[in-house]
């Protein structure tokens, strides 16, 4: 059992300080003492309300009480910590940079405070060379005479599954140039995970694995978003295409979902920084400038399916949407797309009727648009908002509630409109509805519910293929 102490109780810092008191005494540190007092407050009993919505997150926090202090005691904090990870924001600025301000104040504090010799490991997303920047301010600033070793430990959980996984990761990169620091940390995972998950490796090539990994899993969605329009151009579904290719266990199925785009606190951002990265080193990073291209690409392309059909002005036009957050189970809104193409509509005049199945997605969607007061309607019921004048249905994010809609509750709308921003509907559900009225948008699965024109690309093939 190590002593170690997570800076940062956030998305990240809380389920990782949860998972590691499993197995080590964890001391999660956070300057903002109303964050601590929730998470204080939930881990004795006395409340259930939680900043960050993870399933089991509670569960874990209260089973594993002994291993876990918070507070906001920044020499408690730094007691003796064998390992210390800092899992500040780094929030993006305009060009897509990843600010450091936090993780800069997170190294002085520790050479301020720190007595003994520790490793410190940036779980934050940070531009690769952050932690020699971070050695050098501790270093600088050291006020006792002690050894402290500084290396890369990203994360790779993604919201919403965050406890689960962290138990079952596919594998735990951490990246040091000090041999015996990296042994440290490794003798520490091996108390959660086995040997063959552990991938230790060079400081920088760690801090880059964060960033290529995210760029790969958006480059996937990307791919499949600019095929779904071609989908759509002929008439072919894209969703059969996604089990044709990812059979091949060499591409695999995983992020292959066609999508009105990528969103979240993660993708959108690292895809830029990575790419910025890239042009400050001289080095473009041609194929993640293209992922960035065509997920901003593939929303506009999704909302104008919708102003195609009720025009540019949506004054007294009523629309539904399905799930807010980013993705399902989730109430974070950054770079949420629905929530992207909701405010479109709203700019043209809709009013919009909104149900997540995430309450704290709702809470934050009003919080983060008072400039659209009176403009949409919050309901905390699925089909609360189904009546005769709604004009259409957008299905926001990949839901299980929201993959088979009840046709005889729609059916009174007065639009029969679907636009599935997830592809989520299957192929019966979408016939069932073409033959009662309704009209199936997506994202290149549309022809589901068309005759295809095999004439018109016959024709085409004829005149523009042959000699
Ligand atoms: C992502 C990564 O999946 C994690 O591995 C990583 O640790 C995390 O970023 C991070 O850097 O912290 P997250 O942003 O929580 O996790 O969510 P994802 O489940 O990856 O979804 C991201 C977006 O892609 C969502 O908008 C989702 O709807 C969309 N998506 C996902 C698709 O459009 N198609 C897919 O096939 C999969």
């Amino acid at each position: 059992m190590a002593n170690v102490t997570i800076f940062g109780a956030g998305y990240v810092g809380v389920p990782t300080g949860a998972h590691f008191s499993r197995t080590h005494k964890v001391t999660i540190y956070d300057p903002d003492a109303n964050k601590v007092e929730t998470i204080t407050k939930v881990i004795d009993g006395s409340s259930e309300a939680l900043h960050i919505h993870e399933k089991g997150l509670i569960e874990l926090l209260r089973e594993n009480k002994n291993n876990i202090t918070v507070t906001t005691d920044i020499e408690k904090a730094l007691d003796k910590p064998e390992i210390i990870f800092i899992a500040v924001g780094t929030p993006p600025n305009e060009k897509g940079r990843a600010n450091l301000k936090y993780v800069k104040s997170a190294a002085e504090q520790i050479a301020k405070y720190i007595k003994n010799d520790c490793v410190v490991l940036n779980k934050s997303t940070v531009p690769p060379g952050t932690a020699y920047m971070v050695k050098e301010i501790i270093d600088n600033n050291l006020v006792n005479k002690v050894k402290i070793s500084v290396g890369s430990c990203p994360e790779f959980l993604a919201e919403g599954t965050a406890v689960e996984d962290l138990r079952t990761p596919d594998r735990i990169v951490f990246g040091c140039d000090d041999k015996e620091a990296l042994e440290t940390v490794s003798e520490f995972f091996l108390y959660l995970h086995g040997r063959s998950t552990l991938s230790p490796m060079s400081t920088l090539s760690s801090e880059i694995t964060k960033y290529a990994a995210n760029a790969l899993l958006a480059t996937k969605i990307s791919y499949m978003n600019s095929l779904a329009m071609l989908c759509d151009a002929v008439g072919a579904n894209i969703r059969e295409v996604q089990e044709g290719v990812g059979k091949d266990q060499r591409i695999g199925r995983k992020f292959l979902n066609a999508s009105m785009g990528y969103g979240g606190s993660c993708f959108p951002k690292d895809t830029s920084a990575i790419a910025e990265y890239g042009r400050l080193f001289n080095s473009p990073l041609e194929i993640i400038e293209a992922t960035i291209e065509v997920n901003n690409k593939t929303t506009s392309y999704f909302t104008s399916k919708i102003i195609e059909v009720f025009g540019n002005d949506l004054a007294g036009k009523n629309f539904i949407v399905w799930g807010i957050g980013f993705k399902a189970r989730t109430d974070d809104l950054r770079e949420s797309k629905p929530v992207e193409v909701a405010r479109e509509l709203m700019d043209k005049g809709a009013h919009i009727h909104i149900y997540d199945t995430v309450k704290g997605a709702l809470d934050n969607f009003v919080a983060e648009n008072l400039s659209y007061v009176g403009k949409y309607t919050i309901h905390t019921a699925q089909y609360g908002m189904v009546s005769e004048t709604i004009d259409a249905l957008i299905i926001g994010n990949e839901h299980e509630k929201f993959r088979n809609p009840d046709v005889d509750l729609l059916n009174v709308m007065r639009g029969k409109y679907i636009f599935d921003g997830k592809n989520i509907l299957n192929n019966y559900l979408i016939k069932d509805l073409t033959a009662k009225g309704f009209i199936y948008k997506s994202i290149g699965k549309d022809a589901v519910a068309n005759e295809i024109d095999k004439n018109k690309l016959v024709d085409f093939l004829k005149n523009e293929y042959m000699d």
